[in-house]
């Protein structure tokens, strides 16, 4: 629990991150202007260096010195590692092989394989089927009347278009859904014990579907990516059985997890941004740089985190070899030395909007990129299209997560008329 506690614990003469404030997953950009005022390089309470300004975040994913890789940790100067040990002993973690967690030369190897299937060519391809997916969704909320975006659009959406891509058997969503939460609960930067067990019970209970799914499709193969990753895996010592396995499961979280809050979200911003929303209806092919603006100003991911490999100096402070550090791309997102005036309005016809960071930037740049953008787009865009008068219903539900922040529910009357 000190880990909690800690954070808990203010300072009152010191500005410092503290996303426990009551109000924060609603909103937490107040909070993270704060930030970049007043603190834009800090050690957390927690123990993880911050990063909050553009110029900072920007040049932290992009220094090729940096890892992701566990091992090159200082876990003494990590309360999150002391919880663990206390959670779980000598009974440690395994470690992760996934992608996400790997430096080069296996990254390298691993983002080469799986590139080979995300490639704009094939993206595309799925448009149909992303396109037939949203109207069926959106034909089930007109017949609600009133509904629930999440349940109805913004979660089965990207969940059956991973599903499907992955050629995964028709599987019980509801489980799954259950442990893919508790896995990217540890996403954020403050943790509970229980948080600590119920991701542990997941992962081993998530492992197991995935091993069990992977040898069903070694008999059944199909036109599909995790097919193209068993052959990589047959085909000599590319891919071990271990890492076939992380990079589905990473494959499959990150294709849903993410994506969920750039539709959940970004569907709520147009509705509370009604001269934004006719902007769009109104005139559809501006729909690419929309999307840009909205993955700007929701930031489905809103940090993602390094380590040190030597110490660094960001803002005249020196960041020690070993520490995890927090890359703030919400903040930056919002930053107004980097975006001016207007970083904190939603402006569909920006002109840099691109130059968001909510896929990251470097080496780990997200490979879901175009996926994400085509879901959003032909989701936001047939949504407004079909429902041009929609309003919210009562206030919305926040999931409670600092880092995968998103709604859990946004109930909308789809005619307006209530
Ligand atoms: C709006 C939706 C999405 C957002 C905001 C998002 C965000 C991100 C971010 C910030 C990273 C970089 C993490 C880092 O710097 O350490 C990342 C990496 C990644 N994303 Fe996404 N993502 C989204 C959708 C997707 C989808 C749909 C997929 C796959 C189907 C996907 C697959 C990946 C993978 C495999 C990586 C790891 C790349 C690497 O380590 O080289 N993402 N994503």
């Amino acid at each position: 629990m000190a880990y909690v506690d800690a954070m808990a614990r203010p300072d009152e003469t010191t500005a410092f991150y503290n996303p426990l404030d009551p109000g924060y997953v609603a909103d937490p950009f107040p909070h993270l202007s704060e930030m970049r005022d007043l603190a834009p390089v800090q050690q957390t309470l927690a123990g993880p260096w911050a990063l909050f300004r553009y110029d900072d975040v920007f040049r932290l994913l992009r220094d090729p010195a940096l890892s992701v890789d566990d091992v090159n940790a200082d876990l003494s100067v990590s309360q999150r590692a002391v919880m663990y040990e206390e959670v779980f002993g000598d009974d440690m973690l395994r470690p992760d092989t996934s992608i996400l967690n790997t430096d080069p030369p296996d990254h390298t190897r691993l983002r080469r394989l799986i590139s080979k299937v995300f490639t704009p060519r094939a993206i595309e391809a799925l448009r149909p089927m992303i396109q037939r997916l949203v109207d069926d969704a959106l034909d089930q909320m007109a017949a609600d009347g009133t509904t629930n975006v999440v349940d109805r659009l913004a979660f089965p959406l990207p969940f059956d278009v991973i599903s499907e891509m992955m050629g995964m058997p028709d599987s019980d969503r509801d489980q799954i859904r259950d442990w893919s939460e508790a896995l990217v609960k540890t996403l954020d930067p403050i943790l509970t014990e229980e948080d600590i067990r119920a991701a542990h019970r997941a992962s081993v209970a998530m492992d197991a579907h995935i091993t069990e799914v992977i040898e069903w499709k070694r008999s059944s193969p199909g036109d599909d990516l995790m097919t193209r990753l068993i052959e990589a895996e047959e085909d000599g010592d590319r891919l071990s059985a271990e890492e076939l396995r992380d990079q589905v499961v990473v494959l499959f979280v990150a294709g849903h997890e993410t994506t969920v809050n750039l539709v959940g979200t970004g569907i709520y911003e147009l509705l509370r941004h009604p001269d934004q929303l006719r902007l769009w209806r109104d005139d559809p092919s501006i729909s690419p740089n929309a999307i840009e603006e909205l993955l700007r100003f929701v930031a489905p991911v809103q940090f993602s985190r390094r380590i040190a490999t030597s110490d660094l100096d960001y803002g005249g402070q020196t960041i020690g070899k070993g520490s995890f550090v927090l890359a703030g791309l919400a903040s930056a997102n919002r930053d107004e030395s980097h975006w001016g005036p207007t970083a904190n309005q939603l402006d569909l016809t920006r002109e840099s909007a691109g130059s968001h960071l909510s896929f990251g930037n470097g080496i780990h740049y997200c490979l879901g990129a175009s996926l994400a953008k085509l879901e959003g787009r032909i989701a936001i865009g047939s949504f407004i299209e079909r429902f041009p008068h929609a309003k919210v219903v009562g206030e919305p539900v926040w999931n409670g997560r600092i880092n995968l922040r998103g709604l859990q529910e946004l109930m909308v009357d789809v005619d307006g008329s209530g």
